[in-house]
């Protein structure tokens, strides 16, 4: 991969410190497996505002579509809740995805098996959980007109908000969810609320048909999206991949996240379409957590959503599946052998902060490679 090019975007609060534990990791495959990138850094949300006076730049996004892959870290925090609504640091993770066109974010959920018992959840439930929620990222009530909050001739406000999908929008995600459900178990669970929306109504009735017609060896199953929020917490392992709208989505991955332990697990991939010509894809890669303002600045980050969803981009855009496996294996073995942050303290377990744990990977990495 010596000639592709990775743009990294720490961004806010906890951001730039799990960054730097995928730095340590990229240094180290520098030196043993001797693959080297072209890494570049750029600045998106409250310090892109703060540095450009907008949370992502023209030049940002420019670099981002010229770039192989963006490994994006998270956006946001007190500092900027100032902000006018339209140069809000989320507005920077938001640009990225609708500009470089990355309509399906993948959002793994695995429980590993050192962490059964970290989950708030009964060991016996979440037990071998392995589901990936299959998010649409470009499109719904996100990005739809009419927004915005308005006066009415009465002079009280309203605020609104338009979900809107196409079927060339569901379809494009939804083909992603059943490729991957090829691959996976072969069960796919459609999630939205058909019996209350219209846009609910054409998802169930466009993911139908292309089940029908494209996949008739997934098993489909269509689920209203509160039902499998309820669902997720009493019998996960009922889920191989869950397809949502960009809204419910993100509330699925985040409950999902709680499965596995901590939200400070989890990775995500945002992948636009393949170039027909090219065969190339933009793509960007985020936890799923945000820049958790909360502990911030104490060194006490768990890295490992941060360091997978670098292992997903190693898979996803550079072709390097040994080293992306190589990478969850030293993971999950560093979390196996007692390390914890914080976040997935157990007792009897050693507590330690963001450097101790990257460090811990990069070692288990040294050791696995001997
Ligand atoms: P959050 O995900 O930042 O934090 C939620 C809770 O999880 C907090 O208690 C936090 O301490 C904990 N947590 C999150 N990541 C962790 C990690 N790696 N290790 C240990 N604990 C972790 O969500 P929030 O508090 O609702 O939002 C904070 C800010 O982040 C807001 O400005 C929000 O808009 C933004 N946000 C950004 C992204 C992103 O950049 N992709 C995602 C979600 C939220
Ligand atoms: C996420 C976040 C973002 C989202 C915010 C920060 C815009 O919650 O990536 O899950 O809602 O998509
Ligand atoms: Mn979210």
């Amino acid at each position: 991969a010596a000639n592709k090019t990775l743009l990294m975007l720490p961004g806010d609060g906890i951001g730039p410190e799990v960054m730097r534990e995928v730095r340590r990791i990229i240094e180290w495959m520098d030196r043993r497996r001797s693959v080297t990138f072209r890494i570049e850094e750029g600045l998106v949300g409250g310090a892109a505002i703060d540095a450009e006076g907008t949370p992502c730049s023209d030049a940002t996004v420019a670099r981002a579509k010229a770039a192989d892959a963006v490994l994006f870290g998270s956006v946001g925090g007190p500092k900027w809740d100032s902000q006018p609504f339209e140069n809000r640091p989320e507005l920077g993770v938001l640009r990225l995805r609708k500009e470089l066109g990355l309509f399906a974010n993948l959002r793994p959920a695995l429980v590993l098996n050192p962490l059964v018992d970290a989950s708030s959840l009964k060991p016996d439930v979440v037990r071998g959980v392995d589901i990936m929620v299959v998010r649409e990222s470009t499109g719904g009530i996100y990005f739809g007109e009419p927004r915005g909050i308005e006066t009415m001739p009465d002079g009280k406000r309203r605020g609104v908000d338009t979900e809107v999908y196409t079927e060339d929008e569901i379809a494009r995600v939804a083909r992603v969810g059943f490729d991957l459900a090829r691959k996976r178990r072969g069960k796919m669970t459609s999630v939205e609320k058909a019996n209350v929306m219209q846009s609910g109504r054409l998802w169930r009735a466009v993911v139908g048909e292309i089940g029908r017609a494209e996949y008739p060896d997934v098993q489909l199953e269509h689920m209203y999206a509160d039902n499998c929020a309820m669902q997720l917490c009493s019998r996960p392992k009922q889920f191989d991949v869950i397809l949502g709208s960009n809204l419910f989505g993100d509330l699925l991955s985040d409950l999902a996240a709680a499965l596995t332990g901590s939200l400070g697990m989890l990775p995500s991939a945002t992948l636009g379409a393949v170039d027909a010509t090219s065969g190339k894809r933009h793509a960007l890669y985020e936890p799923v957590h945000g820049s958790a303002p909360d502990i911030a600045g104490k060194g006490i980050a768990n890295p490992c959503a941060q360091i997978l969803s670098f292992a997903m981009l190693l898979r996803w855009s550079f072709g390097m599946e040994e080293d992306a496996a190589l990478l969850e294996t030293a993971v999950e073995k560093v979390l196996g052998g007692g390390l914890r942050t914080a976040d997935i303290m157990q007792t009897g377990m050693a507590r330690v902060g963001t450097g101790v744990m990257g460090e811990a990977v990069m070692r288990e990495l040294e050791k696995l490679t001997a």
